[in-house]
């Protein structure tokens, strides 16, 4: 049995929670940008994990998505965002990685709030667009993934592996 932890990262946010999985998981594994994954066939199960860019995966991160999620392949997906898990339309974005991923077999999902970056909150405070305004204005999300949530990921890495059939 062969697991393999592949995270995109700009701000360390999903890092985070692929270490947390990653640091659950009780087989031969392996972790590394995704920037380092050309095919997964050789794993029995890969998390790959991924930041919301622009409402869902952003086109690059789709493209790389459907590259890897291809017939035969398990993947189990966790992505973080902003905005509190709750939030409506965080589903809709969540619904936009699993289809990108439909060309392999989904067998585990798991989102996140991630502290969204200084840099990114001040271009959005002073963006044209008001909801990335007011967007900024409600942001939560400092100090996300703490420790609870990261308890929740490796809560979520423990069952994947526990119900995982290769
Ligand atoms: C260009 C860009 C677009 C983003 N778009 C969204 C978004 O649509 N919704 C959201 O909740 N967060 C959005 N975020 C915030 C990130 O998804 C969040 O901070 C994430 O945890 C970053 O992960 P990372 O540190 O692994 O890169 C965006 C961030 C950037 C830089």
């Amino acid at each position: 049995m062969k697991a393999l932890v592949a995270y995109m990262s700009s701000t360390g946010n999903t890092k985070k929670v692929a270490e947390a999985i990653y640091g659950e998981i009780n087989c031969e594994k392996e972790i590394k940008p995704i920037s380092e994954v050309e095919d997964i066939a050789v794993w029995d199960i890969a998390f790959l994990g991924f930041p919301t860019h622009g409402y869902g995966p952003d086109k690059k991160t789709k493209r790389i998505i459907e590259g890897l999620c291809t017939k035969g392949r398990k993947v189990a997906l966790f992505v973080t965002h902003a905005a509190p898990e709750n939030e409506p339309e965080v589903a809709e974005w969540m619904t936009k990685f699993k289809q990108a991923a439909s060309g392999a077999e989904v067998v585990g999902f798991f989102d996140c709030q991630g502290q969204l970056s200084k840099g990114t909150k001040l271009i959005m405070k002073i963006a044209p667009n008001k909801e990335l305004r007011s967007q900024a204005k409600r942001d939560n999300s400092k100090g996300q993934p703490d420790q609870a949530r990261l308890e929740k990921a490796r809560v979520f890495a423990r069952d994947t592996m526990n119900n995982f059939r290769p």
